[in-house]
């Protein structure tokens, strides 16, 4: 019996590309999130292959300069506001990457696409797999050090909508702490998950 011939988006094979693409330290954070999301997508009965493709693709623009996201957004003919432009690989890395898995991986299924396009800013009301992304990013085992870990790993797999607004207080607490600008997306999301938890 021959084998099945191998699709675009599989697993194994985007695992490859993003092996290729990616720094190893960023790929060894891929494969964290990819793993993690699916063990909450079993947590919260969502499909297990969805949260893998979007974790394993959700960075996969990140390795680029930032006058690469920004011709990739202007190709795309994404809209990119000031906090994104002055500050392109942490922020627009999330919207061209969904540019990215839709025309250079084949990803279809708009759902996976969200998830990666709203990754680092989230945005209100975002569906099952977009909270599994955004907060399998933020607990993923390598990361070190981040506010409240510990008991945000525990409740991801209880309570998206309560984790969501944990971690949204807890990266909006950091940044004032830092001189990064805080995207006008990130705070409209918490105040969803501040009023909705
Ligand atoms: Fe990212
Ligand atoms: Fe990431």
């Amino acid at each position: 019996m021959g084998s099945k011939p191998m699709e675009k988006t599989d697993y194994t094979y985007l695992r490859k590309e993003m092996e290729e693409v990616l720094s190893a330290k960023r790929y060894i954070h891929t494969l964290g999130v990819a793993y993690t999301a699916s063990c909450l997508a079993m947590a919260h009965e969502e499909p297990i292959e969805k949260a893998m493709v979007a974790g394993l693709l959700h960075d996969c623009a990140k390795s680029m300069h930032g006058s690469e996201l920004v011709a990739i957004c202007e190709k795309g003919h994404l809209r990119m506001n000031a906090v994104e432009r002055s500050n392109p690989t942490a922020l627009l890395h999330a919207k061209a990457g969904a540019y990215l898995a839709e025309h250079k991986y084949g990803v279809a299924d708009t759902d996976i696409l969200n998830a990666i396009c709203y990754h680092t800013t989230g945005r209100p009301d975002m569906s099952k797999l977009e909270k599994i992304i955004y907060i399998a990013d933020y607990i993923e085992p390598g990361r070190k050090q981040l506010a409240g870990l510990e008991m945000v790993r525990r409740i991801a797999y209880q309570d998206l909508d309560w984790t969501m607004e944990n971690i949204l207080a807890n990266t909006l607490a950091y940044l004032q702490t830092t001189d990064g600008q805080v995207d006008d997306m990130t705070v409209k999301t918490y105040e969803f998950y501040r009023r909705k938890a």
